[in-house]
């Protein structure tokens, strides 16, 4: 089957480590499933990958890619959970500390066939295509767990996102703006603020800016270069809500303000997969729809990485098998 699969990792030139040909097709171990994959969405953690964050050396090669939806062999229409943990975990998946993520241990999406445990499986609705489903299990998954399990806001609320293109940040502000709260936004270039806008933000910012008030939450993934101006836009009491550092993980802990003001900072990866249930019965009821960017065949699966790599993207690019 044509597969998209990291073969070698770079940290500073990840694409180098890119391969998209035939690869054997996958085995079903028992309790796994096939599933026929009809669209698959690109995450930064593709690019962590390839740069050798996150995915062990000794693993590859390895078939990239978190997200998918599909077909399975009995004809389902299926929105793929990403998180793989151990069958005898009981509770809260994103919690088990032998959980990974497809495309870790597991071979991942970006390919015609994944393999996955059964359990992982959820029916896509008919009202979403192939490739909206395939936005869901890593970027809107890890927006709609900062929102409403992490950030716990409520509507009339006011929330910061930091970043206004990328993967998360747009599920962000579509799911925020959808439950009724106030969405403020930074972004780095004009185009991505007013596609923001457009998304659902009252309002946009260039990054590090004043606010004209403090805000209830925080949405988190650009890190180092945001960090600072997330801790001095919350409201004493207020929550930051961090699942990613794209731009480093190493700024200033601002301690003092963290103390003083009584702020919460809440680490947050992916979700669970009732939370996933939850975010489709979102979509279903509120008409919200990921923001797809671009849609590109899979044997064309470098292009959408270059775009990715350059930070030239608002939403998400889907490729199709
Ligand atoms: N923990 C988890 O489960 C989880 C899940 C998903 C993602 N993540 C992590 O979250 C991060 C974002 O993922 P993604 O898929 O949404 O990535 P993405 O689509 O590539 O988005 C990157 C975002 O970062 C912003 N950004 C990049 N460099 C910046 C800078 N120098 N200053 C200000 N903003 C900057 C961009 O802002 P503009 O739009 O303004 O350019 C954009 O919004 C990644 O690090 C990823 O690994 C973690």
């Amino acid at each position: 089957m044509l597969a998209v699969t990291c073969t070698s990792q770079s940290a500073d030139d990840p694409l180098s480590g890119l391969t998209v040909g035939d690869v054997t097709d996958p085995s079903v171990p028992d309790g796994w499933a096939r599933v026929t994959v009809r669209a698959a969405s690109l995450n930064h953690h593709d690019l962590w990958s390839l740069k050798g964050v996150g995915l062990p050396a000794d693993q590859l090669p390895m078939v990239l890619g978190c997200d998918a939806a599909g077909v399975t062999e009995s004809g389902d229409e299926v929105v793929v959970h990403g998180l793989v943990g151990d069958p005898t975990w009981v509770g809260d998946e994103t919690l088990d500390p032998k959980r990974s993520i497809l495309s870790e241990r597991y071979q991942g999406t970006l390919a015609e066939q994944v393999v996955v445990p059964s359990r992982n499986l959820l029916p896509k609705p008919a009202g979403l295509s192939f490739e909206e489903a395939a936005c869901l299990p890593t970027a809107w998954l890890t927006a709609y767990r900062m929102l409403f399990t992490n950030a716990a806001v409520k509507p009339g609320d006011r929330v910061l996102v930091q970043g206004a293109g990328g993967g998360v940040s747009t599920a962000a502000i579509a799911l925020a703006r959808a439950a009724g709260l106030t969405v403020w936004v930074t972004g780095r270039d004009e185009a991505k603020r007013a596609r923001a806008l457009e998304l659902g933000a009252h309002e946009v910012f260039e990054p590090g800016a004043r606010l004209p008030a403090r805000v209830d939450a925080v949405l988190e993934t650009v890190g180092k270069a945001t960090w600072g101006h997330s801790m001095k836009s919350l409201r004493p009491g207020g929550t930051l809500v961090v699942s990613g550092a794209t731009t480093g993980a190493d700024p200033s802990a601002d301690l003092n303000r963290l103390f003083f003001l009584q702020l919460r900072v809440i680490g947050s990866t992916m979700g669970t997969r009732d939370e996933l249930a939850g975010l489709i019965g979102m979509l279903a009821a509120t008409g919200v729809r990921p923001q797809v960017d671009e849609v590109i065949p899979l044997a064309e699966a470098r292009r959408g990485f270059e775009r990715l790599a350059a930070g030239d993207v608002v939403g998400k690019i889907v490729l199709t098998p």
